[in-house]
């Protein structure tokens, strides 16, 4: 089958091409490049471009007959939503509707959606499940809950069956080691506490050690980058069979706090991790875990990278070598 990524140069994206080449897929990937790298793009054909170029688009639909569509191409930082709104509604809502519109004109009517746990804002019971209330608090999250909303109108007037997937804090890297994390600037724990561990960063910043949590640290989700990419492709699937619209909260169901992080990315490195106790960070819930029971009853899903030592020492080799040669390279 034929499917578009779009935003397959990303972290998440470029995961999930190589894993839909290796299922057996044909894989054109759509991205402006502005966070993604060209050289994460495995395979496939790679189309440079903007979702805000609706005759790229249409020329794009026109040229190949796409079964599905995977939508990985977003903003995703809670800070910077909240100072700049209108960046956020206008890539991830109204770029979103351009991709949905060049679907519909071309009789294209699967669709897999990167979701956050952000729709759901300060969560009111854990472990979250896909009945807990959506209740964004920031840009962020309210754009993706809006594009969620778009898809069940579109659905019910055209007919496109889309899968919303809900991460939670998607973490550690391809575990053959020729993909990883490369944000600019990097905001995520884990790659930072291995800049850390590396000698990259001095220290790794510890936001808030009061929340009401056993260690005063906020307890997050991480979830394997390929156990992610796992469930797009049952995903996939179902929709390719015929299957309805559906969402599904994407975790681990296991919550880990900031500290245990650091613990455990000391185990898996030993390496001395110089920590800074620091201010909260505005809008960070103290706990936020996946109840995932609804993927694995309904798509089979089986994470098979649960643990979070395995998930750090993916990370961590993908620090090492992608890193290490950059570092060698500057110093050559
Ligand atoms: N943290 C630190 N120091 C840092 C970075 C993070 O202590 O330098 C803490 C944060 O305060 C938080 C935890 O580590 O408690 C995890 O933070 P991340 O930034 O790695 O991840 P978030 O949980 O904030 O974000 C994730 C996704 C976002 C999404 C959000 C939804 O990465 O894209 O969940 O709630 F918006």
């Amino acid at each position: 089958m034929k499917i578009l990524v779009v935003g397959g140069a990303g972290y998440i994206g470029s995961h999930m091409v190589k894993m839909l080449l290796g299922a057996g897929h044909e894989v054109v990937t759509l991205d402006n490049l502005s966070n993604g790298h060209r050289d994460a793009v495995l395979g496939g054909k790679l189309v440079v471009g903007d979702l805000s170029d609706r005759g790229l688009l249409r020329q794009l639909f026109r040229e190949h007959d796409f079964a599905g569509v995977m939508h990985f191409a977003s903003f995703i930082e809670v800070g910077e939503s909240v100072r700049e709104p209108l960046k956020y509604y206008r890539n991830n809502l109204a770029n979103t509707v351009n991709l949905l519109q060049a679907m519909v004109e071309h009789d294209v009517f699967a669709f897999i959606f990167s979701s956050t746990a952000a729709i759901f804002g300060e969560p009111q019971a854990i472990p979250i499940d896909e009945t807990h209330p959506r209740n964004p608090i920031n840009p962020y999250g309210r754009s993706k809950w809006m594009v969620e909303q778009v898809l069940a109108d579109v659905d019910q007037a055209h007919g496109l069956k889309s899968v919303c997937l809900r991460y939670f804090n998607a973490a550690g890297a391809d575990p053959e080691g020729q993909l990883g994390e490369r944000h600019d600037p990097e905001t995520h724990l884990i790659p930072l506490v291995l800049q850390a561990a590396a000698g990259r960063r001095e220290a790794i910043t510890v936001f808030g050690s009061d929340y009401d949590t056993p260690d005063g640290t906020c307890i997050r989700d991480y979830i394997h980058i390929n156990d992610l990419c796992q469930a797009h492709l049952l995903a996939l699937e179902h929709l390719l069979a015929g299957g309805d619209s559906r969402a599904y909260n994407l975790g681990n169901g296991q919550g880990f706090s900031v500290r245990e992080v650091i613990d455990t990315a000391r185990a898996v490195t030993r390496r001395d991790i110089p920590v800074i106790e620091s201010e909260r960070r505005p809008g960070d819930p103290a706990r936020l875990v996946a109840d995932s029971t609804r993927a694995r009853q309904e798509l089979g899903w089986r994470p098979a990278y649960s643990e979070l030592a395995t998930i750090i020492e993916h990370a961590w080799r993908w620090e090492q070598t992608f890193f290490g040669r950059q570092r060698l390279a500057a110093t050559a």
